[in-house]
C-alpha cells in the first residue's frame, strides 16, 4: 500500500517547479479539464483564448500556471525556476509534436529509468527500434554535468527503423540528459541530415507516487518527414513501454544500491538512482535505507 503523504513533505525540489498537468490538445471541445499532481486533484479551465485557470480541488484555491509547448504547466509551490528551455522548440524546420500523452500505472520515476535504458530496445520495441541479435550496449559515457544535469553520451545501438524515415538499419548515435528528477530528453541522429540531431523530451506528470502521466514532446527535422508519421511512431513506441512498466515491481523506484542488480549497460540508471538519493528525492521512490 502506498502511503499518501502530505504536501508539507513533498520535497521543495518538486513542490516549486513547473510541471506538465495537461496537453492542450486535451481542451479541444471542452474548456474545462481535471488532472492530477502529487495527488493533488487540480481542475483547469481555459477561461478565453490561451488565458486558464488552475485550481486544486481540496483547498479550491488557484494556482500557477503556464502554456508553453503545447502543454499546460502548473506548479504546487512558488516555481523557484523556469520551465525547461528547449532551443531546437524555436528553430523553424522542425515539427514540434505532442499528443502522445499516456497515462502509465508505476511511479514516474520509473518512467524516466527506462527512457534511458537502450538494453530493452530489441525485445520491447521489437523492429523499431532494435531487434535481435543486436542486443549489446555498447559501453557509453555517463556523468552530472557542471549545473547538475546527467549526461549519457556517446551512446549508440543499432536500430532496423529507428525513425519513420529511416531506410534500412543502422547504428544511431544518442546522447541522454536527465535534466530534472521528472524530466529526461534525449538526441538522436537524423537519418537525413546527419550532423543533425532528433530531439525527444519527457516530461512525466507525478499523478501519485505510483501513477504518472508521460508527456513527449517531439521537436522532429521536417527534412523527408510529415507530422501524422511522427505522432504516429511517438504513440507505438509509448504504447509499447507501457505494460511493460506497469509490471514492474515495486512500483516506485528503490533507491537502495542494493535493491536491484546493476549490469554495466545500467550506468545511466544507476547514477539516476544517486543523483535522486543526493537530491533527497523520495516522491515516487523507495528510499534507501540510512
Ligand atoms: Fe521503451
Amino acid at each position: 500500500m502506498a502511503m499518501q503523504r502530505s504536501q508539507i513533505e513533498l520535497e521543495h525540489e518538486l513542490r516549486d517547479d513547473w510541471h506538465v498537468i495537461a496537453d492542450i490538445e486535451s481542451f479541444a471541445g471542452s474548456d474545462r479539464c481535471r488532472t492530477r499532481l502529487f495527488g493533488v486533484d487540480l481542475i483547469a479551465t481555459k477561461t478565453e483564448e490561451a488565458m486558464y485557470e488552475v485550481t486544486r480541488q481540496d483547498t479550491g484555491k488557484a494556482i500557477e500556471w503556464a502554456a508553453r509547448y503545447g502543454f499546460l504547466w502548473a506548479s504546487l509551490g512558488t516555481p523557484a525556476r523556469d520551465i525547461v528551455d528547449i532551443p531546437e522548440a524555436r528553430e523553424s524546420d522542425r515539427y514540434l509534436v505532442t499528443g502522445g500523452s499516456i497515462a502509465v500505472n508505476v511511479s514516474g520515476l520509473r518512467l524516466v529509468e527506462n527512457f534511458l535504458d537502450m538494453g530493452h530496445f530489441p525485445f520491447i520495441h521489437t523492429d523499431y527500434l532494435g531487434v535481435e541479435p543486436h542486443t549489446e550496449v555498447p559501453p557509453y559515457k555517463v556523468e552530472i554535468s557542471a549545473d547538475d544535469e546527467i549526461w549519457a553520451t556517446d551512446c549508440s545501438f543499432f536500430q532496423p527503423v529507428a525513425s519513420p524515415t529511416a531506410k534500412g538499419g543502422f547504428m544511431v548515435d544518442y546522447i541522454y540528459r536527465v535534466i530534472r528528477a521528472y524530466t529526461v530528453s534525449l538526441y538522436k541522429s537524423n537519418p537525413t541530415q546527419q550532423d543533425r540531431m532528433d530531439s525527444i523530451y519527457l516530461f512525466v506528470q507525478p499523478v501519485d507516487e505510483e501513477n504518472c502521466v508521460a508527456h513527449p514532446f517531439l521537436c522532429y527535422l521536417k527534412d523527408g518527414m510529415d507530422e501524422a508519421t511522427v505522432r504516429w511512431f511517438m504513440q507505438l513506441i509509448f504504447a509499447q513501454d507501457k505494460p511493460i512498466l506497469e509490471n514492474q515491481f515495486p512500483k516506485r523506484l528503490p533507491l537502495d544500491p542494493r535493491a536491484e542488480t546493476p549490469i554495466r549497460a545500467d550506468a545511466s540508471s544507476v547514477l539516476y538512482r544517486r543523483w535522486l538519493r543526493s537530491h533527497k528525492i523520495s516522491y515516487g521512490a523507495i528510499a534507501a535505507a540510512d
